[in-house]
């Protein structure tokens, strides 16, 4: 498996890597983790002139246990905060972005499709869909003023994105308001132009306009300092066109028709009781929830209107099933899953490559394993060609198991303005971010 540019080169990683479909060991001595230790460790000494500049985590903190958990700043009085927005270079001007205008969102849409995240090799780039985006940015409580633009001011043209969205995220007991900074895009043409420091600055400025100090965010690139790095899982569903379109490689000693039979699936889920979630599961699943997520350390708090907002299924975007007892009637577990495509570059026979990834998860009865094999299942019966999952909350103990294979990026999660004394391992961290 190749990792070529990363973590320098791509920045939130895009998982839709190499994978062998038999994937062996990782071997500690081999050059290529020898490689990426030397790049991880380069990357560390490399300046970072505008975080350091930030309340974040610094790598000159790391291991000193003096500092104090908590806020790294405190707030400035509202009155205090820049009331302009940051200054672009001339040829350019700021947009606020109305998702709810079908024009906008397809603008929006068009510049991630072509210059959003793509894997180490550009083999795969991410397609969000138009009502992807709706929805991941239009939560309860959201702000218009966070989803912001740049065009140039010649043609109109939209050249950049940056957007926010309101959390509550719980840090061990406190909970924390905290904007959730996602969909961070510069243009192809505008690359390395010091433009991505102005857009951050910008969102953060208007986040602060709401009396909000903390934010959490994920890269593919190390950036000071993350609270913790994931790595992301990809179950076959469709091995033929996975191998076909350079998504994984035929493992060794292994024939096509072998391939398939080793990931085939039953066609229905086993687990008796197993259906989707509907609008009257709210209360239920959201207690099953939030009585699971409180065993990590940062997690979302969600209440019955986020649950109804991002886990009721919506079509084409999340899907999410629960176990009712058949005696009982209790719902008992549940498992969800989200819809992201990636585009897949220069294949004569496929273009789009359709991947579920692993949302929350609860067990309380049916054992994780059945369960996400279920949701394996019901994705394969929707046509997906491949589920992945991160390393976070339980996980880990499903994912060899199921014949996850590992993929070779990395996804670093931040805090902005918050700091976590020890850097924790994913699986104490309940969080997952679009
Ligand atoms: C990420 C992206 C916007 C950065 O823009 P750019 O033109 O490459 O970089 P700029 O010259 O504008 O800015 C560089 C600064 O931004 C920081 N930066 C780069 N990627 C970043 C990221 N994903 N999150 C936060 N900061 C990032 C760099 O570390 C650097 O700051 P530093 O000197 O303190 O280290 C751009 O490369 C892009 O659109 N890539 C494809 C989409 C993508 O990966 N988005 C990020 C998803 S997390």
């Amino acid at each position: 498996m190749s990792d070529k540019n990363s973590p320098l080169g791509s920045p939130k990683q895009n998982p839709d890597q190499n994978l062998e479909t038999n994937p062996l060991p990782k071997d500690d001595s081999s050059l290529e983790t020898i490689v990426r230790k030397i790049q991880d460790s380069m990357t560390l000494s490399k300046k970072h002139k505008f975080w350091e500049t930030q309340p974040v985590g610094q790598f000159k903190d790391i291991g000193d246990t003096s500092l104090p958990e908590g806020l790294i700043e405190p707030p400035t009085p509202l009155f205090e905060v820049k009331q302009e927005p940051y200054n672009l270079p001339s040829p350019y001007e700021w947009t606020t972005c109305d998702m709810d205008s079908e024009d906008t969102c397809t603008e929006v849409y068009n510049l991630l499709k072509n210059n959003y995240v793509e894997d180490d090799e550009n083999m795969f780039r991410f397609n969000y869909s138009k009502e992807f985006l709706s929805w991941a940015l239009r939560p309860p409580g959201y702000y218009k003023s966070w989803h912001i633009g740049v065009r140039a001011k010649a043609s109109k043209k939209l050249v950049a994105f940056i957007t926010g969205i309101p959390a509550r995220i719980r840090v061990r007991d406190e909970v924390v308001r905290m904007a959730e900074i996602n969909f961070l895009c510069v243009h192809k043409k505008l690359r390395s132009k010091r433009l991505a420091p102005v857009m951050i600055k910008e969102v953060t400025r208007r986040v602060h306009l709401e009396n909000i100090w903390q934010a959490a965010y994920t890269a593919g690139v190390v950036l000071p300092t993350p609270i913790t790095t994931c790595q992301y899982w990809h179950r076959s569903l469709n091995p033929k066109k996975l191998i076909d379109v350079g998504f994984s490689r035929l493992g060794p000693r292994m024939t096509m028709s072998r391939t398939i039979k080793l990931y085939k699936l039953p066609d229905s889920p086993a687990t008796p009781g197993f259906r989707k979630m509907e609008l009257r599961d709210v209360p239920a699943v959201t207690r099953l929830l939030r009585n699971y997520l409180s065993q990590f350390v940062v997690s979302p708090d969600f209440d019955e209107n986020d649950v109804e907002h991002w886990l009721l299924p919506t079509e084409g975007v999340v899907d999410s099933y629960l176990v009712e007892s058949p005696e009982t009637n209790d719902v008992t577990d549940f498992c969800s899953f989200y819809t992201l495509p990636s585009s897949i570059l220069g294949n004569q026979n496929y273009s789009i490559l359709k991947a579920a990834y692993s949302y929350y998860n609860v067990s309380t009865k049916t054992p994780l394993l059945q369960l996400m094999n279920d949701a394996l299942i019901v994705a394969k019966q929707k046509d997906f060609d491949v589920f992945n999952a991160l390393d976070v909350m339980r996980n880990e103990s499903f994912l060899k198991e199921l014949k996850f294979g590992p993929g070779d990026g990395q996804l670093h999660y931040y805090l902005y303005n918050y700091r976590i004394r020890n850097a924790l391992s994913p699986s104490e961290l309940g969080l997952v971010l679009l």
